[in-house]
């Protein structure tokens, strides 16, 4: 039997649910065409007055704007029939050094589109898709949408967190960046650091060479290098540091990639493993945040996983006990959530 009160409302979320994913392609080009950021410096416009400023076509703008308004993402004056972005709404898609500036999230959820013809037919093969293969703008959608948190939390909050880490990277310490893609974090903490020696490694070479591109632009190539290597065989050792940034749960043996990690640090080293906020049970992750995070774990986690020897497979949502034991059966003697925010985990492990 169904029950119209429980339909009706299941309705509702699917049309706020369309209404989202609809949003992700307005969303692109409002970042890309500075619509968000306009609005944000001039305060409210009437559509030919941003159409002006922006050096768009006013009959798309309009369309767009009054999109953006339906999505409660501007808001709208019929009196003055000006447009605005207000403040809450200019952290989440104007403001890039917000905690939570969310034009990442809408790239990532545009890649996970496009990887739509790659990964459906693994599900009947059960082949992975290899990182490099999944579509292009993952890299980049990928990097955006971890830097804000990065931006607001490695250095005021993460590296803080870890055992005697901090007092050792202002006197100068060797650290390796593991699965460090377009190497945002290693610039970061190398622009914190200038006492510390940072190398970032992944096994992906355009990722590598964005990640040089990206030093060079931040002025860190002094103490920043970036170098192509998988987490089980980067050849460098006596590391005070190994840092992994929402990579372990992708690679397809994250048990060798810890025995790897173990025998690079020195022996009073530390292992920083950032993974996205999960609880250990399905059960525990049905919540929006786990929505988005096994949405994109099924399109590019899992598949970039079994592409790898052993393929693991953790996913996204593994959830602390399957990381520790990860990350003990590596060999290391321990392991503690040293801090953590609503998206990601920082887990320390020593020797
Ligand atoms: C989700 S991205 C995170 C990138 C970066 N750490 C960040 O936070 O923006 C995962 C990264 O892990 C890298 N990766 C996956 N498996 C790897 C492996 N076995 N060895 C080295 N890097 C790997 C990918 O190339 C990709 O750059």
């Amino acid at each position: 039997m169904v029950d119209d009160a429980k339909l009706h409302q299941f309705i509702g979320q699917m049309l706020s649910d369309l209404g989202g994913a609809a949003s992700i392609a307005l969303v692109r080009i409002g970042d890309a065409l500075g619509l968000y950021k306009t609005l944000h410096a001039r305060g409210p416009m009437t559509v030919g007055e941003l159409a002006a400023e922006a050096g768009v076509n006013e009959r798309y703008l309009r369309e767009w704007l009054s999109h953006q308004a339906a999505s409660n993402y501007l808001s709208y004056d019929p009196a003055t029939q000006k447009f605005t972005l207000p403040p809450e709404q200019a952290m989440i898609f104007a403001v890039e050094d917000s905690p939570v500036y969310m034009v990442g999230a809408f790239n990532c959820m545009s890649a996970v589109l496009e990887n739509l013809p790659k990964v459906q037919p693994a599900f009947k093969s059960g082949a992975g898709v290899a990182w490099g293969y999944q579509t292009s703008c993952l890299f980049c959608a990928v990097a955006e949408f971890f830097r804000p948190g990065y931006q607001n939390n490695l250095v005021s909050n993460w590296l803080p967190a870890l055992d005697g880490v901090v007092a050792k990277l202002e006197r100068g310490a060797r650290v390796a960046d593991v699965g460090c893609g377009h190497g945002l974090s290693t610039v970061i903490m190398a622009k914190a650091y200038p006492n510390s020696q940072f190398i970032g490694y992944d096994f992906h070479p355009s990722s590598i060479e964005h990640a040089r591109k990206h030093a060079r632009q931040h002025d860190v190539a002094s103490n920043a290098r970036f170098e192509v290597g998988t987490a089980k065989d980067y050849p460098e050792k006596d590391f005070d540091l190994v840092t992994f940034f929402d990579c372990l749960h992708d690679m397809g043996d994250p048990t060798g990639a810890a025995a790897h990690v173990r025998q690079s640090l020195k022996p009073d080293g530390s292992w920083m493993i950032v993974e996205p906020m999960a609880g250990d049970r399905l059960e525990d992750n049905l919540n929006p945040v786990g929505r988005i995070y096994y949405a994109a774990s099924t399109m590019v986690c899992i598949p970039t996983s079994l592409s790898q020897e052993v393929g693991a497979a953790l996913g996204a949502q593994a959830g602390e006990t399957r990381l520790r034991e990860v990350i003990t059966a590596g060999g290391f003697a321990s392991v503690r959530r040293a801090t953590e925010t609503p998206f990601n985990m920082i887990l320390e492990a020593r020797p």
